[in-house]
């Protein structure tokens, strides 16, 4: 595994909210100290781009991060949806808010199974984001292609949490959670973007691609 691999899996972690800023910022440290290389096969469980001590403590930490991540964007979808203009985004807004909804409840149903306690969700990162979402000054376009440019490529941007999942190897029953919860990710990625393609298509793209 080289470096420039190790740091776009870290980065993709931190981007997708798995890791905090300062384990993020710890990591890269440790990255450029060297400390990376060779620790895969040390005892430790490689995901993300970092160790965790054991599989148990990887879950812990993902689960913690996920329920946190999922249940603040469960409840500032609505927020969008209640003053959202526009249909084809508002049907898939309504579906998505649903499932991040679920994810929320589901993860920390299986943290708190797990002896693990959800941080504290009032975050400033969460607090932006619901006032971005709620604020009716925005466009819906707008508020799309955030999400669309943030995370251009879907299957790359999962990609390392359908690898957390085949790695888990103990725990069977967080392993489907989150093998499903990938799915439902990617689902999400590639609607967004490719609604926000269909939207902002030239009208010559669109002139030509009905011609064929
Ligand atoms: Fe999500």
């Amino acid at each position: 595994m080289n470096r420039d691999f190790e740091f776009r899996q870290l980065l993709r972690a931190y981007r997708t909210g798995i890791i905090s800023e300062s384990t993020f910022d710890q990591e890269m440290k440790q990255l450029e100290n060297g400390a990376g290389k060779g620790s895969n096969g040390s005892g430790g469980f490689r995901a993300f781009g970092r160790t965790y001590q054991s599989e148990r403590d990887a879950i812990l930490r993902f689960l913690e991060a996920a329920s946190v991540g999922e249940t603040n964007a469960g409840e500032a979808l609505p927020k969008w949806l209640a003053i959202c203009k526009t249909d084809c985004i508002r049907g898939g807004i309504k579906m998505v808010a649903e499932r991040e909804a679920y994810h929320g409840r589901a993860f920390a149903q299986r943290l708190k199974e797990l002896g693990g306690t959800m941080p504290d969700r009032n975050t400033e990162e969460a607090r932006k984001n619901l006032a971005y979402i709620s604020d009716p000054m925005i466009t819906d376009l707008a508020k799309l292609q955030r999400g669309a440019t943030r995370f251009p490529n879907p299957e790359e941007t999962i990609r390392p949490i359908f690898e957390f999942a085949e790695m888990i190897k103990e725990d069977h029953e967080t392993k489907e959670m989150v093998r499903l919860f990938a799915a439902d990710e990617l689902s999400t990625l590639k609607w967004q973007n490719a609604l926000y393609a269909a939207l902002t298509m030239q009208p010559d793209q669109a002139s030509a691609s009905a011609a064929a």
